[in-house]
């Protein structure tokens, strides 16, 4: 089963999930990183910010190599921007369109509510099988490493359980297929 990990992350919180996950399941990495840095969070760059997320705007992105719908599952990072997912996904998924296959959401935030991921799926995920999502308080910024590690931990703990799921559901699919095509 091929497995990837996309990502965004600005401050590396999101980076951290994605690779803590990569390591555990042994997936590929994808970051999705804006062409335009994000240049400080003064009032109005954090207006701005909050203009692209509103306005569902596609912020430029540098090349790209990977192609999700060449992996079986996938997992799809992001950090949460007012509520919302990170707009560099508008730009992806406006070009390549992920359906029919399965998929995982994570996110990272300030704080531990959020409706980021709902949102993700309802704009551009909807014909996808998502087999789960998980959202952590930004784990880079613990006070204790125990505790980032322990948040880590939690994060690719999920992810063994999802990828665990996504092979039965392949074995399963195969199973039928075949008894498709050889009646058995
Ligand atoms: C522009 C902006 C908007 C944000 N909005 C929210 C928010 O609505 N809710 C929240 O819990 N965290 C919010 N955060 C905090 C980030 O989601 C959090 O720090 C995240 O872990 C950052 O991920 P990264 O380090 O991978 O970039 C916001 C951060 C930025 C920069």
């Amino acid at each position: 089963m091929k497995k990837l990990v996309l990502y965004c992350s600005i401050d590396g919180n999101t980076d951290a999930v994605a690779h803590a996950i990569a390591d555990k399941i042994d997936a590929d990495t994808a970051r999705l990183v804006r062409v335009k840095k994000v240049k400080g969070f003064g009032f109005f760059n954090n207006l701005k910010l909050r203009m692209e997320v509103i306005g569902k705007k596609k912020p430029d992105i540098f090349p790209f190599k990977w192609d999700p719908r060449d992996y079986d599952l996938i997992f799809i990072g992001t950090p949460v921007w007012y509520d919302s997912y990170n707009p560099v996904y508008n730009t992806l998924f406006n070009v390549i369109k992920i359906y029919d296959r399965k998929v995982a959401l994570f996110s990272t935030g300030e704080k531990e509510d959020t409706k980021a991921l709902a949102k993700l799926e309802e704009d551009w995920l909807k014909d996808s099988v998502i087999l789960g999502t998980k959202h952590c308080v930004e784990p880079i910024w613990c006070d204790e490493e125990s505790e980032t590690k322990a948040i880590l931990d939690d994060m690719a703990e999920w992810a063994q359980q999802i990828a665990d799921k996504a092979e039965k559901m392949i074995e399963q699919e195969e199973f039928e297929r075949r008894k498709t095509i050889y009646k058995y």
